[in-house]
């Protein structure tokens, strides 16, 4: 097989288990990708610290941009906004093809990093960006491609989904169960983008950019988190036939009588609902995500699994690494496929309304 030097930025909760599949399955990988990938070297802020999986120390550095000039395949998986982004441009610049699940990078300068791509026919794979190991990506940007999409709703954050599950089921209280959630691996680097609905909301905003064809902004998002949510809340919803969950609408308004005749219009938002027990969402438990797609002709879509943890999000990582493995070994073959979520074939940004 061809070599493909493959760079990973970050060892954390997912970037470890990442690295661990990529020697284990080496072989496997290599059959499927048609390509043996190298893993050139682990970039990471404490080439010290601790970690959950053992990794050659020989491999790990704290120079992310050497490692990344000379790369065929950039994976990162650090988080947050700098140094993610300028690692990226720095890959996109040197004719690398990026995975990344940073949605947080995403959903705040995807267009700049799409745009990036483009110019120099690279493409930029995410499908662990939203709902971790569910397939979602591709489904909504491939095969529902030829569908039109009318709603989309669901769980996308795994921590806070744990979180209210176990004050529902034990009657826990938040911050115990939150340090649960980061002890897992779960929760973001600062848990406040988690427990605040940031996290959802960026997953959302990815989702509806998908859906609808467009670029849904960040700050059209509306956005409610779960700190507010009390015990006592919990048992008056259970009392009632409830169950609170944190849920992300996305859904096309057109139609409705207060969006004008012919207008397009979309509606985003996340926020804690009341949802009753014997509704599909309510069996979703603990760190699970689950994404009902509604579309025209397809109809209704169930879309369920792991939302968070290294392992499960190592998955979706690793399919990405086989897919831009493929499309590196082609020659670029398919330049643009998976780069950008949509082209936007209707301006419906103007007209996205709060809800
Ligand atoms: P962690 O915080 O566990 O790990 C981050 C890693 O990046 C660490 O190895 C850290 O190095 C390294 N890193 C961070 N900043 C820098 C820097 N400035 N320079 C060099 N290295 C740096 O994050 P996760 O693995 O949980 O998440 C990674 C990404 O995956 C995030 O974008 C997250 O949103 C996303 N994601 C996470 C999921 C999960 O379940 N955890 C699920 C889906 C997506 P060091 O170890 O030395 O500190
Ligand atoms: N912190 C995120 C969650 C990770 O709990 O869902 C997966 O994106």
């Amino acid at each position: 097989y061809r070599r493909l030097r493959v760079a990973l930025l970050g060892a954390g909760a997912v970037g470890s288990q990442v690295a661990h599949l990529l020697h284990t399955h080496a072989d496997e990988l290599a059959d499927r990708a048609g390509a043996a990938l190298e893993l050139a070297g682990i970039a990471v802020r404490d080439v010290d610290a601790p970690r959950d999986v053992e990794l050659p120390r020989e491999l790990l550095t704290t120079d992310a941009e050497t490692l990344i000039v000379g790369s065929d395949i950039v994976i990162e998986l650090m988080g947050g906004i700098e140094p993610a982004r300028a690692h990226i441009q720095l890959a996109l610049n040197s004719g690398a093809d990026v995975v990344t699940a940073n949605k947080a990078l995403l959903a705040t300068h995807g267009t700049e990093i799409f745009d990036a791509a483009d110019q120099v026919g690279a493409s930029v794979y995410y499908e662990a960006a939203v709902a971790g190991a569910i397939p979602i990506i591709r489904p909504l940007r491939d095969s529902l491609a030829g569908d039109r999409v009318n709603r989309i709703m669901g769980i996308v954050n795994g921590t806070t989904n744990y979180i209210l599950d176990r004050m529902d089921g034990e009657g826990a209280e938040m911050a115990e169960v939150l340090a649960d959630a980061q002890r897992l691996g779960y929760a973001e680097a600062d848990p406040t983008a988690d427990v605040e609905g940031y996290d959802a909301a960026q997953k959302a905003a990815i989702l509806a950019s998908l859906a609808f064809h467009t670029t849904v902004p960040l700050d059209a998002v509306h956005r409610e988190g779960i700190t507010g949510i009390t015990k006592g809340m919990m048992d008056a919803a259970r009392h009632a036939g409830y169950v609170i969950k944190l849920l992300a609408v996305c859904e096309r308004l057109s139609g409705r009588a207060d969006v004008a005749d012919g207008a397009e219009a979309i509606s985003v938002r996340v926020y804690p609902a009341l949802v009753p027990r014997d509704h599909p969402l309510a069996s979703v438990h603990g760190v699970n995500n689950a994404v009902f797609v509604q579309a025209e002709a397809a109809g209704d879509l169930m879309f369920y699994g792991a939302g968070a943890g290294g392992m499960q999000t190592a998955s979706a990582v690793l399919g990405d690494l086989v897919s831009a493995a493929r499309r590196h070994i082609a020659g670029g073959a398919g330049v643009g496929e998976s780069t950008r979520a949509n082209l936007p074939t209707v301006d419906i940004g103007k007209v996205v309304t709060r809800y």
